[in-house]
Protein backbone atom coordinates (compact mmCIF):
# COMPACT_ATOMS: atom_id res chain seq x y z
CA UNK A 1 0.00 0.00 0.00
CA UNK A 2 1.18 3.11 -0.75
CA UNK A 3 1.58 5.70 2.12
CA UNK A 4 0.39 9.52 1.66
CA UNK A 5 2.72 11.04 4.00
CA UNK A 6 2.47 14.68 6.27
CA UNK A 7 6.01 16.53 6.34
CA UNK A 8 5.73 18.99 9.05
CA UNK A 9 8.65 21.74 9.33
CA UNK A 10 8.61 22.81 13.07
CA UNK A 11 6.49 20.24 14.17
CA UNK A 12 8.14 19.04 17.47
CA UNK A 13 6.42 21.72 19.59
CA UNK A 14 3.44 23.77 19.39
CA UNK A 15 1.19 24.54 16.55
CA UNK A 16 3.27 22.31 14.51
CA UNK A 17 3.10 19.34 16.71
CA UNK A 18 -0.48 19.67 17.33
CA UNK A 19 -1.13 19.65 13.59
CA UNK A 20 0.91 16.13 13.29
CA UNK A 21 -2.04 14.77 15.85
CA UNK A 22 -4.63 15.62 13.71
CA UNK A 23 -2.83 14.46 10.36
CA UNK A 24 -2.06 11.45 11.97
CA UNK A 25 -5.71 10.83 13.54
CA UNK A 26 -7.12 11.45 9.96
CA UNK A 27 -4.94 9.07 8.40
CA UNK A 28 -1.60 10.11 7.53
CA UNK A 29 2.21 8.82 8.02
CA UNK A 30 4.23 11.61 9.60
CA UNK A 31 7.31 13.32 8.68
CA UNK A 32 8.67 15.58 11.62
CA UNK A 33 11.54 18.05 10.63
CA UNK A 34 12.69 20.23 13.87
CA UNK A 35 15.89 21.82 14.95
CA UNK A 36 15.39 20.67 18.51
CA UNK A 37 16.34 17.26 18.29
CA UNK A 38 15.16 16.68 21.86
CA UNK A 39 11.90 17.91 21.28
CA UNK A 40 11.41 16.00 18.42
CA UNK A 41 12.22 12.54 19.88
CA UNK A 42 10.05 13.42 22.69
CA UNK A 43 6.87 14.68 20.18
CA UNK A 44 7.73 11.15 18.35
CA UNK A 45 7.00 9.49 21.75
CA UNK A 46 4.04 11.29 22.47
CA UNK A 47 3.00 10.51 19.15
CA UNK A 48 3.77 7.26 20.07
CA UNK A 49 1.30 6.87 22.81
CA UNK A 50 -1.75 7.98 20.48
CA UNK A 51 -0.22 4.63 18.25
CA UNK A 52 1.12 6.80 15.42
CA UNK A 53 4.82 6.60 14.23
CA UNK A 54 6.49 9.60 12.95
CA UNK A 55 9.70 9.87 10.69
CA UNK A 56 12.40 12.78 12.09
CA UNK A 57 14.20 15.10 10.58
CA UNK A 58 16.45 16.96 12.93
CA UNK A 59 17.71 20.10 10.90
CA UNK A 60 17.92 23.60 10.30
CA UNK A 61 15.24 24.86 7.75
CA UNK A 62 17.65 27.55 6.92
CA UNK A 63 19.54 25.19 5.50
CA UNK A 64 18.28 23.73 1.82
CA UNK A 65 20.65 20.63 1.73
CA UNK A 66 18.92 19.27 4.75
CA UNK A 67 15.55 20.06 3.67
CA UNK A 68 16.63 18.38 0.25
CA UNK A 69 17.60 15.03 2.35
CA UNK A 70 14.38 15.11 4.35
CA UNK A 71 12.30 15.19 1.08
CA UNK A 72 14.21 12.94 -0.75
CA UNK A 73 13.99 10.10 1.98
CA UNK A 74 10.56 11.12 2.16
CA UNK A 75 10.51 10.29 -1.89
CA UNK A 76 11.23 6.98 -1.37
CA UNK A 77 8.99 6.05 1.30
CA UNK A 78 5.87 7.07 0.03
CA UNK A 79 3.62 10.26 -1.51
CA UNK A 80 4.29 12.89 0.18
CA UNK A 81 0.75 15.43 0.36
CA UNK A 82 0.88 18.06 2.28
CA UNK A 83 3.58 20.20 3.75
CA UNK A 84 2.84 22.20 6.52
CA UNK A 85 5.57 25.10 7.83
CA UNK A 86 5.47 25.56 11.43
CA UNK A 87 8.96 26.66 12.16
CA UNK A 88 9.36 29.78 13.41
CA UNK A 89 10.81 32.77 16.12
CA UNK A 90 9.81 35.54 17.91
CA UNK A 91 11.49 38.74 18.67
CA UNK A 92 9.23 41.49 20.48
CA UNK A 93 10.74 45.45 20.69
CA UNK A 94 11.01 47.66 18.13
CA UNK A 95 13.30 48.46 16.01
CA UNK A 96 15.51 49.93 18.01
CA UNK A 97 15.65 46.87 20.28
CA UNK A 98 16.78 44.96 17.45
CA UNK A 99 20.06 44.77 15.59
CA UNK A 100 20.83 44.07 11.70
CA UNK A 101 21.94 40.54 13.15
CA UNK A 102 18.41 39.63 14.99
CA UNK A 103 16.83 40.50 11.31
CA UNK A 104 18.92 38.14 9.43
CA UNK A 105 18.32 35.14 12.16
CA UNK A 106 14.58 35.90 11.96
CA UNK A 107 14.12 36.33 8.45
CA UNK A 108 16.40 33.18 7.70
CA UNK A 109 14.16 30.94 9.40
CA UNK A 110 10.63 32.86 9.20
CA UNK A 111 10.72 33.38 5.53
CA UNK A 112 13.39 31.79 4.20
CA UNK A 113 12.95 28.80 5.83
CA UNK A 114 9.14 28.78 4.43
CA UNK A 115 10.91 29.34 0.54
CA UNK A 116 13.46 26.60 1.02
CA UNK A 117 10.72 23.86 2.19
CA UNK A 118 8.48 24.66 -0.33
CA UNK A 119 11.19 24.96 -3.16
CA UNK A 120 12.21 21.20 -1.81
CA UNK A 121 8.81 20.07 -1.56
CA UNK A 122 6.57 21.85 -5.04
CA UNK A 123 8.89 19.75 -7.43
CA UNK A 124 7.72 16.30 -5.64
CA UNK A 125 4.24 17.34 -5.53
CA UNK A 126 3.87 18.66 -9.09
CA UNK A 127 5.19 14.73 -9.83
CA UNK A 128 2.50 13.77 -7.73
CA UNK A 129 -0.08 15.25 -9.71
CA UNK A 130 -0.54 17.75 -6.75
CA UNK A 131 -0.54 18.36 -3.05
CA UNK A 132 -1.15 21.14 -0.34
CA UNK A 133 0.57 23.31 1.77
CA UNK A 134 -0.26 25.41 5.03
CA UNK A 135 2.31 28.31 5.76
CA UNK A 136 2.06 29.99 9.46
CA UNK A 137 1.98 33.44 9.40
CA UNK A 138 0.33 35.63 11.97
CA UNK A 139 -2.14 38.49 13.24
CA UNK A 140 0.87 40.30 12.98
CA UNK A 141 1.62 40.10 9.30
CA UNK A 142 -1.75 41.69 8.34
CA UNK A 143 -2.24 44.21 11.13
CA UNK A 144 -1.05 46.44 13.72
CA UNK A 145 0.59 43.90 15.95
CA UNK A 146 0.85 43.66 19.97
CA UNK A 147 4.55 43.66 20.94
CA UNK A 148 6.01 42.03 17.83
CA UNK A 149 9.59 43.64 16.81
CA UNK A 150 9.53 45.01 13.04
CA UNK A 151 11.59 41.91 11.84
CA UNK A 152 9.07 39.25 12.82
CA UNK A 153 5.96 41.58 11.17
CA UNK A 154 7.62 41.44 7.86
CA UNK A 155 8.45 38.28 7.95
CA UNK A 156 4.91 36.96 8.47
CA UNK A 157 3.71 39.99 5.79
CA UNK A 158 6.26 37.96 3.40
CA UNK A 159 5.00 34.93 4.23
CA UNK A 160 1.64 36.15 3.25
CA UNK A 161 2.64 37.13 -0.26
CA UNK A 162 5.01 34.03 -0.43
CA UNK A 163 1.66 32.10 -0.02
CA UNK A 164 -0.14 33.75 -2.88
CA UNK A 165 2.75 33.91 -5.36
CA UNK A 166 3.04 29.85 -5.11
CA UNK A 167 -0.52 29.31 -5.19
CA UNK A 168 -0.62 31.08 -8.77
CA UNK A 169 2.04 29.73 -10.03
CA UNK A 170 1.25 25.80 -8.96
CA UNK A 171 -2.25 25.80 -9.20
CA UNK A 172 -2.05 23.93 -12.47
CA UNK A 173 0.27 21.52 -11.15
CA UNK A 174 -2.83 20.26 -8.51
CA UNK A 175 -0.89 22.02 -6.04
CA UNK A 176 -2.56 24.71 -3.44
CA UNK A 177 -1.05 26.72 -1.02
CA UNK A 178 -2.50 28.68 1.23
CA UNK A 179 -1.86 30.31 5.01
CA UNK A 180 -3.20 30.47 8.82
CA UNK A 181 -2.65 34.17 10.72
CA UNK A 182 -3.14 33.11 14.29
CA UNK A 183 -3.70 35.43 16.94
CA UNK A 184 -1.83 34.61 20.20
CA UNK A 185 -1.73 30.46 20.49
CA UNK A 186 -1.11 28.92 23.71
CA UNK A 187 2.50 27.53 22.76
CA UNK A 188 6.09 27.15 24.39
CA UNK A 189 6.72 30.09 22.18
CA UNK A 190 4.35 32.57 24.13
CA UNK A 191 5.04 31.34 27.34
CA UNK A 192 8.32 32.49 27.04
CA UNK A 193 7.97 35.70 25.41
CA UNK A 194 5.33 37.77 27.30
CA UNK A 195 4.97 38.61 30.80
CA UNK A 196 1.98 38.13 32.90
CA UNK A 197 0.88 41.51 32.28
CA UNK A 198 1.38 41.66 28.76
CA UNK A 199 -0.80 38.44 28.33
CA UNK A 200 -3.43 40.04 30.43
CA UNK A 201 -3.63 42.54 28.13
CA UNK A 202 -3.78 40.98 25.17
CA UNK A 203 -6.52 39.05 26.17
CA UNK A 204 -8.53 42.05 26.78
CA UNK A 205 -8.68 42.59 23.48
CA UNK A 206 -9.98 39.55 22.32
CA UNK A 207 -13.77 39.27 21.46
CA UNK A 208 -13.37 35.26 22.92
CA UNK A 209 -11.73 36.23 26.03
CA UNK A 210 -9.02 34.30 25.60
CA UNK A 211 -5.88 32.85 23.84
CA UNK A 212 -5.96 29.65 21.08
CA UNK A 213 -5.32 26.17 22.14
CA UNK A 214 -2.61 25.01 19.69
CA UNK A 215 -5.29 22.15 18.45
CA UNK A 216 -7.50 25.16 17.63
CA UNK A 217 -5.28 25.53 14.92
CA UNK A 218 -4.15 22.41 14.36
CA UNK A 219 -8.08 21.68 12.76
CA UNK A 220 -8.17 24.87 10.31
CA UNK A 221 -4.13 23.65 8.96
CA UNK A 222 -5.89 20.06 8.83
CA UNK A 223 -8.81 21.64 6.76
CA UNK A 224 -6.60 23.62 4.30
CA UNK A 225 -4.68 20.43 4.20
CA UNK A 226 -7.66 18.21 2.86
CA UNK A 227 -9.80 17.84 -0.01
CA UNK A 228 -12.28 19.77 1.95
CA UNK A 229 -10.64 22.79 0.84
CA UNK A 230 -10.25 22.11 -2.98
CA UNK A 231 -11.41 24.87 -4.54
CA UNK A 232 -9.29 27.62 -1.17
CA UNK A 233 -5.95 28.58 -2.64
CA UNK A 234 -3.63 31.19 -1.73
CA UNK A 235 -5.90 32.92 0.84
CA UNK A 236 -5.15 33.55 4.42
CA UNK A 237 -7.19 32.45 6.98
CA UNK A 238 -7.62 34.54 10.60
CA UNK A 239 -7.86 32.02 13.27
CA UNK A 240 -7.67 34.98 16.10
CA UNK A 241 -10.52 34.98 18.23
CA UNK A 242 -12.00 37.80 16.46
CA UNK A 243 -9.37 40.64 17.41
CA UNK A 244 -8.97 41.15 13.88
CA UNK A 245 -11.68 41.19 11.49
CA UNK A 246 -11.39 41.28 7.71
N1 LIG B 1 2.04 30.91 19.23
C1 LIG B 1 1.53 31.99 18.69
O1 LIG B 1 0.86 32.81 19.36
C2 LIG B 1 1.70 32.27 17.23
C3 LIG B 1 1.01 33.36 16.67
C4 LIG B 1 1.16 33.65 15.34
C5 LIG B 1 1.99 32.87 14.56
N2 LIG B 1 2.65 31.82 15.11
C6 LIG B 1 3.55 31.06 14.24
O2 LIG B 1 3.23 29.70 14.30
C7 LIG B 1 4.42 28.93 14.08
C8 LIG B 1 4.55 27.90 15.20
O3 LIG B 1 4.73 28.61 16.43
P1 LIG B 1 4.52 27.93 17.85
O4 LIG B 1 3.85 28.93 18.68
O5 LIG B 1 3.98 26.57 17.68
O6 LIG B 1 6.05 27.90 18.35
P2 LIG B 1 6.91 26.78 19.08
O7 LIG B 1 8.13 27.50 19.55
O8 LIG B 1 6.11 26.00 20.04
O9 LIG B 1 7.30 25.80 17.86
C9 LIG B 1 8.15 26.22 16.83
C10 LIG B 1 9.01 25.06 16.40
O10 LIG B 1 9.88 25.54 15.35
C11 LIG B 1 11.17 24.97 15.57
N3 LIG B 1 12.19 25.80 14.96
C12 LIG B 1 12.56 27.06 15.32
N4 LIG B 1 13.57 27.47 14.55
C13 LIG B 1 13.84 26.45 13.68
C14 LIG B 1 14.79 26.28 12.66
N5 LIG B 1 15.72 27.21 12.37
N6 LIG B 1 14.78 25.12 11.96
C15 LIG B 1 13.89 24.14 12.26
N7 LIG B 1 12.98 24.26 13.24
C16 LIG B 1 12.95 25.40 13.95
C17 LIG B 1 11.32 24.92 17.09
O11 LIG B 1 12.33 24.02 17.50
C18 LIG B 1 9.92 24.51 17.53
O12 LIG B 1 9.80 23.11 17.62
C19 LIG B 1 5.57 29.94 13.99
O13 LIG B 1 5.84 30.22 12.64
C20 LIG B 1 5.00 31.16 14.68
O14 LIG B 1 5.61 32.35 14.22
C21 LIG B 1 2.54 31.50 16.43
Amino acid sequence: MTRDFALIVGGASGIGLATAEVLAAEGYELALFDQNAEALAAARSRLGQGGWRARTYPGDVSDASALIAAVADLEQAGRLRILVNAAGILHLGTINEISEQDWDQLVQVNLKGVFLACKAVIPVMARLGGGAIVNLASQSGRTKSYYSAPDYVASKAGVIGLTMVLANQHARDGIRVNCVAPGVVETPMVAAAYTAEQQRRMIDTIPLGRFARPEELASVIAFLASERSSYVTGQTINVNGGSFMQ
